[in-house]
């Protein structure tokens, strides 16, 4: 059979270690990954202490951290504002003529901003927002494309102590809704459109939709990119220029408390309602600083490319914040990897020279598919280390993404997830590397792979991926919703579950296997199966719904679901449409299913739960496993 031979390859190649280069590992900033692990586990609070040390605060911390099981806070006492750490810090310095950002319209129309310039622009911002009245502790939603008033939208927030809650412009008029109505957000920032593969996605179309119903909401303000420029309806809308023309580029950064709200993302779950984690100035700002640094050994002359979106927690962590505290060049290009043609990325990276380049699984599955011929056609030796995040990357695409740009670059598979706020588990650029396994906590971070009960399971085992005590940038809580957020450090007593199956092998690497709960990943996308069924379940033609994933060589996973109709009704291949049409309408084009399917019965359990893994097992011809409490 053609093929066999090349997959044997790639079972011997992914076995392999991969030693990082020598060159790599000496001028790295950590060079001997045991040694820092086990000092900073001997004293955790000493090291992140230490790490704190290295940014600007108003006012020194009295208490590194007071655990009240489950309830953490650190640096007590600490007075910062990450704004500060993000510009002011470089202001100051040498940097003020770096640049900072630059950004890449889909078009080749190119923005780019020094720190200074950035600085003075957030700062616009944040007195045009104060003159609307937005102040310390309000909500604004930002609704935006991967323009450069999103970095911006989202600092100026910051600066004034307004907690800002991004929503991903992917999401529908009411998945935008529910966001904006669960914060009760003072103001929206949004865009006339976003381009995405040439055509302009109409985005303040679908705020006015969800701006009905949502009573909190004082002020929109819009950026217009087109002409001529979409109406606004003053005085509840106004234009972006307008908000800032006026404003003075010079502002105070608010004096925030280490523990103050910095911001809520939403992120979905195992219920129907998704949850508004939220994360504070101090932690936050040390724990993301820090892995930037470490897991990207991110120097002065890197330039710095993440292809995330800021609408999700890798944006928030790892394009806006943490780069920005490290003093780096973040290149942030609008669009899709493959438009106007499948070399997008390679071509941007061979243009400006990137050297730190971190993406996705699934993104790179979907380059492998395309061929080598278009990572061939660029001149890729700028890039120094890769990473990866959302999902398991397989072996097959690791070791492509490896070939492809030198078999020279560490590739850093990080796992977190948006409660933790900073990279968790992964490859320092110093440790050897297992294409697949995510390897090593970072430092200060004391992980493992347990039973139900908590107990440690051996090597090669399978289990509950926990952590064993608080870090610096966790969640602090779910937004309005505390219960939940106990939730997270009750499932098993006194560590954190993060909701992940996965083992560990004999040199103590970790192995992420996947999602233990009823979250589903397409494309590194998190999806809640309940959110999918009650988006189903709120057509009127369908009485229930359940949704599962199934593997996918691309996306990892896509979307199937089985509906019983309602008396009436009859399956069709119209009714197939009007469902996913709905679906896209209700949660956004991310959540539509990739399969559908008419039945009219659910596997149950006695109390009416939707057993989903018989219905997964079946759809994949596997075992099901212990179906004792199946109803019938
Ligand atoms: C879930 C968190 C963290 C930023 C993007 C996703 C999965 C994340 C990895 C990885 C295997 C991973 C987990 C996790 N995940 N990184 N390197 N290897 N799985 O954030 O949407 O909060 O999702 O993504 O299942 O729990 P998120």
């Amino acid at each position: 059979m053609a093929g066999t031979e090349e997959k044997i390859d790639v079972l011997t190649e992914a076995k392999k270690v991969y030693d990082p280069p020598a060159e790599v590992v000496e001028s790295a900033w950590v060079r001997d990954y045991d040694q820092v692990y086990e000092q900073s586990i001997e004293d955790p609070e000493r090291f992140w202490a230490t790490i704190a040390g290295e940014l600007e605060w108003f006012n020194p911390w009295d208490r590194v951290l007071e655990w009240d099981y489950p309830w953490a806070k650190w640096f007590v006492g600490g007075r910062c504002n990450i704004t500060v750490n993000c510009l002011d810090r470089h202001v100051r310095g040498w940097r003020k003529n770096k640049v900072a950002l630059i950004w890449v319209g889909e078009d080749g129309a190119s923005r780019v901003f020094t720190y200074g310039q950035l600085l003075r622009e957030v700062n616009r911002c944040a007195n045009g927002l104060k003159g609307l009245g937005v102040g310390k502790g309000d909500r604004v939603t930002i609704y935006l494309p991967r323009i450069p008033e999103q970095f911006i939208a989202m600092l100026a927030c910051a600066r004034i102590g307004a907690i800002h809650s991004v929503v991903y412009s992917g999401f529908s008029a009411q998945a935008l809704r529910d966001r904006i109505a669960d914060a009760e957000a003072k103001a929206v920032i949004t865009a006339d459109v976003g381009y995405h593969r040439g055509k302009a996605v109409q985005l303040k179309g679908i705020v006015d939709e969800a701006l009905e119903g949502t009573p909190s909401v004082e002020h929109v303000v819009v950026v217009r990119r087109q002409t001529p420029p979409v109406e606004l309806h003053p005085p509840r809308e106004l234009d972006w220029n307008q908000l800032i023309e006026q404003a003075s580029p010079r502002c105070r950064a608010e004096v925030m408390d280490a523990e103050d709200p910095l911001y809520i993302l939403y992120t979905s779950g195992t219920t129907g309602k998704p949850k508004g984690v939220v994360h504070v100035h101090g932690g936050y700002m040390v724990g993301t600083y820090i892995t930037c640094k470490w897991v990207f050994d991110l120097k002065d002359e890197d330039v710095y490319f993440c292809t995330a979106d800021p609408g999700w927690v890798t944006g928030h962590s790892y394009i806006v914040y943490a780069p920005l505290m490290n003093g780096a060049t973040v290149l942030f290009p609008e669009g899709a990897l493959d438009y106007p043609d499948p070399g997008r990325w390679w071509s941007l990276i061979e243009q400006y020279e990137v050297s730190i380049f971190y993406s996705t699984p699934t993104a790179i599955r979907a380059l492998m598919k395309y061929g080598d011929e278009w990572p061939r056609r660029y001149d890729l030796s700028s890039l120094r280390i890769l990473g990866t995040v959302g999902e398991p990357i397989n072996p097959e695409a690791w070791l492509w993404y490896y070939r492809v740009t030198g078999e020279r670059c560490p590739i850093v598979d990080t796992w977190w997830q948006t409660e933790t706020g900073m990279i968790m588990i992964t490859p320092l650029p110093c440790v050897p590397l297992k294409p697949g396994s995510a390897a090593r906590p970072f430092p200060g971070i004391e992980a493992d792979v347990v039973d139900r009960e908590g107990r440690p399971v051996p090597p090669k085992q399978g289990g509950f991926l926990v952590i064993k005590r608080p870090w610096p940038a966790m969640k602090r809580t779910i937004y309005k919703d505390p219960q939940r957020y106990e939730q997270y450090w009750k499932t098993i007593p006194n560590v954190y579950t993060a909701g992940d199956v996965a083992f560990r092998d004999e040199d103590g690497y970790f192995w992420i296997l996947g999602r233990a709960d009823d979250v589903i990943k397409v494309s590194g996308y998190r999806l809640g199966t309940a959110e999918i069924e009650s988006a189903l379940v709120s057509h009127p033609a369908v009485a229930e719904a359940a949704a599962i994933g199934k593997p996918d060589p691309v996306k990892g996973e896509i979307i199937k679901t089985f509906v019983i109709l309602k008396e009436g009704y009859a399956p069709s291949e119209a009714m197939v449409e009007e469902l996913k049409a709905h679906v896209r309408h209700t949660l956004g084009p991310i959540a539509v299913p990739s399969e559908l399917e008419f039945t009219d019965w659910l596997p149950k359990t006695r109390s009416g739960k939707i057993m989903r893994r018989v219905l997964k097992a079946k759809e994949l011809g596997v075992d099901p496993g212990d179906i004792s409490t199946l109803e019938e």
